[in-house]
């Protein structure tokens, strides 16, 4: 089934590391959700991989600050049954270690309301942070990214990441 990459970014990392994962993945479509007309694009491909990073700090909702907070409201009333979705969130572990990428667990939640197969968990092993609400039952709910401290880190994070998912895209 075809897989598309999509993102959005304030600050230009988030694009970055789709770009990495667009590198690792030739095949796949990439989609800057700034630029869609419509959240009805996300139901085109059969797999998704998405990647969101988080700002409004300690915010009840729309903890994403890009366009993916709008697809976040919308996506609960839509149908993905039978579509996969990987999740990637970019965040800063050392200055926002309260608020460790809880963007991706509103991506989580809106994705498993639409009855999507939700892919890609990520053991919490190798991250200093304090708390994320994206750590759902021990686990992060996608794979966490920090350009800001540990940029060295990421593309291995993404490959092995990668990797592991493949199988299931
Ligand atoms: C004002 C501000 C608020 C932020 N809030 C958070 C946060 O709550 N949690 C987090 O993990 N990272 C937070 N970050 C870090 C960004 O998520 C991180 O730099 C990310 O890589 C930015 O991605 P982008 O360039 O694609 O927008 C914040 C950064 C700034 C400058």
């Amino acid at each position: 089934m075809a897989t598309t990459i999509f993102f959005a970014t304030s600050t230009g990392k988030t694009s970055d590391i789709a770009d990495q994962l667009k590198e690792l993945l030739p095949d796949a479509g990439l989609q800057d959700v700034d630029e869609m007309s419509s959240a009805r694009e996300l139901e085109v491909p059969g797999s998704l991989i998405c990647c969101i990073p988080t700002w409004n700090t300690g915010a009840d909702e729309a903890r994403s600050g890009t366009a993916w907070d709008q697809c976040i409201e919308e996506i609960p009333s839509m149908n993905f049954a039978g579509k996969t979705i990987a999740i990637v969130g970019l965040g800063d572990s050392a200055s926002y270690g309260d608020y460790f990428c809880d963007a991706m667990e509103e991506l989580y939640t809106a994705f498993s309301k639409a009855g999507a197969n939700i892919i890609g968990k990520v053991p919490t092993d190798g991250y200093t942070f304090n708390e994320s609400k994206s750590v759902l039952n021990g686990m992060f709910c996608g794979l966490p990214i920090d350009e800001d401290n540990e940029s060295d880190l990421s593309h291995e994070r993404l490959s092995n990441w990668l990797n592991l998912i493949k199988p299931q895209l």
